[in-house]
């Protein structure tokens, strides 16, 4: 079946068509097309996400990716829908650029072969999921084709049944997944230890309590002076740290590694995020009475070896609290398959110890995370969530944006 994938939650606007096939114990997906806005550049002024401009430009952005996605498709025309035109007013009165560009764009438009909907509705930033599901019940309603609402964390989940197998260059992915999973979700709203049975039965073991894992990187790279979002730079800085054979400019940066030995699997960033903050206060009010020896050195603010060193130690920081948190869950309740994903799992150094860890001492647990283009938000996971849950026969939900959404439930 032909799904279409519509992800709005945060600061992506993305689509997807998805070819989805086969059962649910062995799914089979072909990527047929996809189409992608991010909005990074508009929101780094802000240094974080700012809601109402989120949802201002998926408004905007919907229809013209809608329109391209199709076009890259090549899938089947069929007849125009009987003019709907009040419905859908009434189904986007909320959003009134949206529907200016509907009307003129996709109410003329002859019907794909999409056969199902998978829309992101929660959990994420309000206003900015509400435009991606009601432009999924206003492409429902035109069309008559179902639609699933669908978790974006689940979704993180699924991304690694895109994976291709190593062995393959093609283009449709088959992977299986061993149960019992144990899911290490970390993006720029989640950090949460997850144990599922099954598809669709999700425990959430512990949790951030404050700041997520994506937001204290993004956080600690403000801090720095770095640009957002701050995951890549920050990573960047500390891979060229540990490259760097002359290492130190610094007698040994310390950093907490926050709820490292608590007895639960919830985790703390914000405690982090400030002891940096605190860091670079000493080292730039210090810099100030020691400028004459560090001539080389930026004067102001922190240098870049200094910045590049806190990088990594920051890096090293939560890596560790990661791995111990997991390492404790595995040895716990077992898993035959571990599952990283959400935005930050991009992170090579957090990659690299979790290959290390599973292989030097849980050999028996496969690791999957997913391939990079699919490690952040994209409508690919969306749409391969969306057919796990039409397998699933899950009973059908609202259509309605739900912020907190957990995974649980
Ligand atoms: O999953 P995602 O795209 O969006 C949410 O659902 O939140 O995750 C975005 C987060 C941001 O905080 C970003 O800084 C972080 O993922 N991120 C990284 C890296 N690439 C993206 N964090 C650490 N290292 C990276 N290489
Ligand atoms: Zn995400």
């Amino acid at each position: 079946m032909i799904i279409l994938g519509i992800e709005t939650s945060c600061d992506e606007t993305a689509l997807s068509l998805l070819d989805a096939s086969g059962t649910l114990e062995a799914p089979k997906f072909k990527v047929i097309s996809t189409a992608l806005y991010s909005q990074v550049k508009i929101h780094e002024k802000y240094g974080g996400v700012f809601p109402m401009l989120a949802k201002r430009e998926h408004q905007k952005n919907l229809v013209p990716l809608f329109l391209k996605l199709i076009k890259d498709s090549g899938l089947k025309l069929g007849k125009r829908a009987d003019t709907k035109s009040e419905d859908i007013e009434k189904i986007l009165e909320k959003e009134p650029e949206l529907l200016v560009d509907f009307l003129k764009d996709i109410v003329k438009m002859e019907k794909p072969a999409i056969d199902a909907i998978a829309v992101t509705t929660g959990p994420g930033l309000e206003p900015a999921l509400w435009v991606g599901v009601n432009f999924a019940r206003a492409l429902s309603e035109l069309w008559d084709i179902p639609a699933v609402a669908t978790n974006h964390m689940e979704g993180h989940l699924a991304s690694v049944l895109l994976n291709r197998s190593d062995n393959s260059n093609l283009k449709s992915k088959i992977s299986k997944v061993e149960f019992p999973v144990l899911g290490l979700l970390i993006s720029g709203g989640h950090t949460e230890l997850v144990r599922a049975e099954n598809w669709g039965e999700y425990k959430v073991l512990g949790a951030t309590r404050d700041d997520a894992i994506g937001e204290a990187f993004d956080k600690v790279a403000r801090i720095l002076g770095l640009p957002y979002p701050g995951g890549p730079e920050i990573s960047r800085l500390a891979e060229e740290f540990r490259l760097d054979a002359r290492r130190s400019t610094l007698d040994a940066v310390h950093l907490p590694r926050p709820m490292l030995h608590s007895d639960n699997y919830d985790f703390s960033f914000a405690g982090l995020k400030t002891a940096v903050l605190y860091l670079v206060k000493k080292l730039t009010h210090a810099e100030e009475s020691h400028s004459l020896i560090r001539t080389n050195e930026s004067m102001k603010g922190l240098s870049e070896s200094e910045k590049k060193e806190i990088a990594c130690e920051f890096e090293n920081a939560v890596t560790e609290v990661l791995i111990e948190k997991t390492r404790k869950a595995l040895e716990e309740f077992g898993a035959k398959t571990l599952i990283i994903a959400g935005g930050v799992v991009s992170n090579k150094h957090i990659r690299e110890s979790f290959e290390k860890m599973i292989a030097a001492d849980f050999p028996d647990t496969t690791l999957l995370m997913p391939e990079k283009e699919l490690s952040t938000d994209n409508a690919v996971m969306i749409a391969a969530a969306g057919y796990l849950n039409i397998l699933l026969k899950s009973p059908p939900r609202e259509l309605k944006a739900n912020g907190n959404w957990s995974i649980e439930k």
